[in-house]
């Protein structure tokens, strides 16, 4: 497989100033995939949870902008859990793994950037199917 391609946390610059910190993304060059697409999910009620499917080809990369939550992917084979509470960081999310997205603090902001457009076509929400389509 591409290690390119993998499940990965990436770092990104940070710009440390007196007047403030300052980070950027830039696709291609920071994250593995071309953006089509940038959503965010905020004002999560308490022991909310977001999430649990997968893709078929969609590839994200979700950076915490503000607070924190947890993101527990499943690849098919092994869970894995990683924590976001920063904002020069995120984590790269290959297409055809299983996420959610879970125990968001409070006004946290999770930005989130696809490399599709919104195609319903591409969810897979059943677990069992997912593995399923692993398997092929
Ligand atoms: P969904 O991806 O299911 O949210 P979550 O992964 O947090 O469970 O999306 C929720 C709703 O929002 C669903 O009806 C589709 C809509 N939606 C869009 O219209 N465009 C988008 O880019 C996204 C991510 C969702």
């Amino acid at each position: 497989m591409n290690k390119n391609k993998k499940i990965r946390i990436i770092n990104l610059p940070k710009i440390e100033d007196e007047r403030g910190n300052l980070s950027f993304i830039e696709e291609k060059n920071h994250i593995p995939f071309k953006i089509k697409r940038s959503y965010w999910i905020y004002d999560v009620p308490g022991g909310e949870c977001r999430g649990s499917h997968a893709f078929k080809e969609t590839e994200e990369f979700i950076v915490a902008l503000s607070g924190s939550f947890d993101i527990i992917l499943h690849d098919g084979y092994e869970v894995k859990k990683f924590s976001l509470n920063r904002s020069y960081y995120g984590l790269y999310i290959p297409r055809m793994t299983w996420r959610t997205i879970e125990n968001f603090s409070t006004n946290s902001l999770a930005l989130i950037l696809a490399s599709t457009p919104y195609i319903n076509a591409d969810y897979i929400r059943n677990f069992n199917q997912f593995l399923a389509y692993k398997k092929r």
